[in-house]
């Protein structure tokens, strides 16, 4: 392991950042070959537990174990839920808790007040015959919503040009810990419905998407739209 004695583990661990948290990671044992004292490896560890992430559909069912599986590793965890399915007892009371719709345009002062470098997305109208009765309302729920997260979490990390949001690489806006290039956005999708009466089960992801209800439609237009 080649050592840098000009540069403590805690002088590179900010210099890499600013390139970005996964490329920390990805040195993360060359970092902790050169950190020189117990003290710096603690902070690699906490800096690596600052990221704010938010769950939508954190009271739900696989929701409320994410968030206690994040909890439990030492990130700091905020749910977004309105509590139409999730119960309040599923709440990890260690997470921050906002009873709200993601429909809401107030989501975006959250995301401005929270500032997470994740949003892992789980909220949905899960019921596929609720969404043959009343496709409107699901639409809504599952296309609108989630649109309406992605577009304000966009707003959060890059730059308005007059034509509209930009993803340009070279545009860096600085949030809590550096720039947009820790933000992920991860969408709970959907396997089976995505794929119909598929001939191949468990089927696989490059199997040719044919949804028959619409919850799945409505699953597959939130991939193509991110
Ligand atoms: N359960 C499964 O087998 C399965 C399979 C594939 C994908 N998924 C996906 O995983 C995610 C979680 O599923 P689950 O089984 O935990 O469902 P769930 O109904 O238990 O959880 C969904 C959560 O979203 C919340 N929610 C619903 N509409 C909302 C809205 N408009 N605004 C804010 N919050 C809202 C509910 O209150 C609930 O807490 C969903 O996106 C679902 O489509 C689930």
């Amino acid at each position: 392991m080649t050592r840098l004695p000009f540069l403590s583990g805690v002088e590179i661990i900010k210099i890499l950042s600013k390139f970005g948290y996964s490329k920390v990671r990805q040195s993360g044992y060359f970092i902790r070959g050169i950190c020189q004292s117990l003290e710096e490896v603690i902070f690699l560890r906490n800096w690596e537990k600052m990221i704010k992430i938010i769950v939508t559909g954190g009271a739900g069912f696989i929701g409320s174990h994410l968030v206690d599986r994040l909890i439990n590793e030492g990130y700091k965890v905020i749910v977004i839920d309105n509590l139409s399915t999730g119960k309040k007892e599923n709440l990890n009371p260690k997470a921050k808790f906002y009873k709200i719709d993601i429909r809401s345009p107030k989501i975006f002062e959250i995301f401005k007040k929270e500032k997470p470098e994740i949003v892992f997305h789980l909220a949905a109208q899960i019921d596929v015959r609720k969404s043959v009765e009343d496709p409107f309302e699901s639409a809504k729920i599952n296309i609108l919503g989630s649109l309406n997260l992605i577009e304000n979490f966009v707003k959060l990390y890059f730059a308005k040009k007059s034509h509209g949001f930009t993803t340009d690489k070279n545009v860096r806006i600085s949030s809590r810990e550096g720039s947009h290039e820790f933000a992920k956005f991860i969408f709970a999708s959907t396997g089976g419905a995505i794929y119909g009466d598929a001939k191949i089960i468990p089927t696989p992801e490059n199997y040719p998407e044919f949804p028959v209800s619409p919850y799945g439609i409505e699953k597959l237009i939130v991939e193509k739209l991110l």
